[in-house]
């Protein structure tokens, strides 16, 4: 057996420049990314430019993510042309589920790695540089904990703690499964020691992250025994932590405990983000959800009468294989009983290795388009509605940042995590009382009172 050959040449790279496409957990391993490059010293530029190394963390859930990354690739190339010793690296969930073609599609690509194999970056990268040749790795499974690596956070009182990789939910239209390998849980004691450290380092809010965070400790072979709502509460314990979230729910595995952690907990916000994806019980049979029209509406009752206050948000697909004008009718009519909050909506997209991919009756793009324009607008009408209705009370805001567009404002949200813009000399983490104003579909502006 030969042993793994030592790396002894160091890279000659000495900026990168990252760029992420997808979700919060895509986010959240370029934090990772970062820390990991600059502990090979190198220092984050703002424009590929500037930069020697390219990394791009890519998202493969609908072919929307795939076209906007071409673009950039697009330029990637362009920049290697002009600067050979430039090193192109595409990370992430596109990079793990392409992985076969990737290379002969896009020669100039020196670097892919997978989500699974983050921790292995900075090893292709020496291999690279020294050995020449394209390099890649791809687990399939979740061995290292890509939270457990260097961070480099942007500043600001909120933070990501990742408490599940992977899913197995298998939903048939969705390709995480695939790309992000089955479900695994972090330890409880590693969640709360870094939730700990978080705040020690003045991080007022934290965000539990996962795919599908309700089934947390659901595998068989966790040995932890501990489940989401346990989880939650001791996360609300941490001394100096004064707002604890989480990302996302599956209707599924909602638990009574769970419910009354929302209803009845200072520390955990009034928010719930509980993707319903279809009105239609045919097209949630056919997603294979896991449950039906009437299920998600007894629970979302249930949510409204025991949380007060309560903002509820959800996930929306359109156009699904077979979804007929009167399936559509049915998500239309439940978004209305429901009143969210807001709605992410999407067009069906089919994705490789997918059952959903494998069924006939694909809508025809006008239709999609015309049920998405319709969907929207619901969606919006209930949201400023929602808003409207809480204008001229007083709510607790924490402050993340400057605002972007206005000298002297901030930005902040409420518990409800919808964003406020007023006028304050407040700084991040600070939490101030605000009145709300005026609203839109999505936010508030506001006026300080405290
Ligand atoms: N784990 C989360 C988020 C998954 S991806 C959850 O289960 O809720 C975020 C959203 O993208 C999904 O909720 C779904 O609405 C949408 N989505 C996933 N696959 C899709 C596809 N193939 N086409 C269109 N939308 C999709
Ligand atoms: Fe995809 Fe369903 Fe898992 Fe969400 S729960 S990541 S939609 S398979
Ligand atoms: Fe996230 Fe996209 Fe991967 S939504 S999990 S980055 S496929």
């Amino acid at each position: 057996m030969s042993a793994p050959r030592e790396v002894v040449s160091h890279v000659d790279l000495e900026t990168y420049y990252l760029r992420s496409f997808g979700c919060q957990m895509n986010d959240h391993d370029s934090e990772r990314i970062a820390g990991l490059l600059e502990e090979m010293g190198l220092s984050r530029r703002k424009s590929p430019e500037e930069a020697g190394l390219l990394v791009y963390n890519t998202c493969s859930i609908r072919e929307k993510a795939d076209s906007r990354l071409a673009g950039h690739l697009g330029a990637a190339s362009r920049l290697k042309k002009e600067d050979p010793s430039r090193v192109v690296v595409v990370a992430g969930c596109l990079a793990q589920s392409r992985r076969d073609e990737f290379f002969g599609d896009f020669p100039f690509v020196d670097v892919l790695v997978g989500p699974q194999s983050l921790h292995e970056l900075p090893g292709l990268v020496r291999r690279r540089a020294n050995e020449g040749g394209p390099v890649g790795a791809f687990q399939e499974q979740t061995t290292r904990w890509s939270a457990d690596l260097p961070r480099t956070r942007v500043t600001g009182p909120s933070a990501w703690v990742q408490i599940t990789a992977g899913c197995s939910n298998y939903c048939s239209y969705c390709i995480v499964p695939y790309v992000r390998g089955p479900e695994a849980s972090r330890p409880a004691a590693e969640v709360l020691e870094e939730v700990t450290r978080l705040a020690g380092s003045g991080i007022r809010e934290v965000t539990l992250l996962g795919q599908n965070v309700n089934a947390y400790g659901n595998e068989p072979d966790f040995a932890g025994k501990e489940t989401f709502a346990g989880l939650l509460g001791q996360a609300c314990q941490v001394r100096g932590i004064e707002r604890v979230r989480f990302m996302t729910s599956h209707p599924k595995d909602v638990s009574d405990a769970l419910v009354h952690l929302l209803g009845g907990h200072n520390q955990v916000c009034e928010h719930l983000h509980l993707p319903v994806q279809s009105g239609s019980d045919g097209i949630l049979h056919a997603m294979r959800r896991g449950y039906d029209r009437a299920a998600y509406l007894g629970l979302a009752r249930r949510l409204r009468e025991a949380v007060p206050g309560l903002a509820l948000t959800t996930d929306l697909i359109v156009a699904f294989p077979g979804e007929t004008e009167a399936d559509f009718a049915e998500t239309l009519s439940l978004v209305e009983e429901c009143r969210f909050d807001g709605a992410f909506t999407f067009v069906y997209s089919p994705r490789r290795r997918t059952a959903a991919a494998e069924l006939p009756g694909r809508v025809a793009p006008e239709a999609a388009q015309s049920r998405m324009e319709r969907l929207v607008e619901v969606v919006q009408r209930i949201g400023r509605e929602r808003n409207e209705a809480l204008v001229g009370q007083i709510s607790e805001v924490m402050v993340e940042r400057a605002s972007r567009h206005e000298r002297g404002e901030v930005m902040g949200r409420t518990r409800t995590h919808k964003p406020v813009n007023f006028v304050s000399t407040a700084g991040p983490g600070d939490f101030v009382l605000v009145e709300l104003l005026e609203a839109t579909s999505t936010s508030f502006r506001g006026r300080q009172v405290s």
